[in-house]
């Protein structure tokens, strides 16, 4: 099977890709690049009681990024968020009944963006409860903080 072997479904997700955009709302935010290809996914949702009201993505990728990054917005829109951080890679390849032995890892993108968009929900809102922030703009001066101290310290070290 060749790269480009894609079966009948991931042409159809790549072809007519769900859920494209951004959450208007959202309240939670993930992007994942893959070093290898330097394609880049990036997944917003909206977070309700734990359940996924909506979730949208933007891909800048191959055809198995784009159709399982689709996938991963079916599947998950109106879940639960213990459901979705359950989801792995391998789910999703099985959901489109396989995919070419070199885009596996194309599958990696939109889960890790999915579960760091509801990281970072869950992580905002428990800064909010405890009072450590009040606003989203807050959070994300913080978070945007937080990460440059570590890779300040990562390049000390
Ligand atoms: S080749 Fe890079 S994600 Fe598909």
């Amino acid at each position: 099977m060749s790269d480009l072997d894609y079966n009948e479904l991931t042409i159809e997700h790549f072809e007519n890709p769900r859920n494209v955009g951004v959450v208007k709302d959202g309240n939670g935010y993930g992007k994942i690049g893959e070093q290898g290809c330097g394609d880049i996914c990036e997944i917003t949702v909206r977070i309700k009681d734990s359940i996924i009201e909506d979730i949208k993505f933007r891909v800048y990728g191959c055809a198995g990024a784009i159709a399982t990054s689709s996938v991963v917005t079916e599947i998950t829109m109106g879940k639960n968020i213990e459901f979705a951080l359950d989801l792995t890679d391998d789910d999703v390849v099985d959901y489109l009944g396989g995919l070419p032995e070199g885009k596996k890892h194309c599958s990696l993108l939109a889960i890790k963006a999915l579960h760091q968009a509801i990281y970072d929900h869950l992580l905002n809102k428990g800064l909010e409860s405890v009072g450590t922030v009040n606003t989203k703009d807050q959070f994300n001066q913080l978070a945007e903080q937080t990460l440059q101290e570590i890779m300040q310290r990562a390049k000390q070290n």
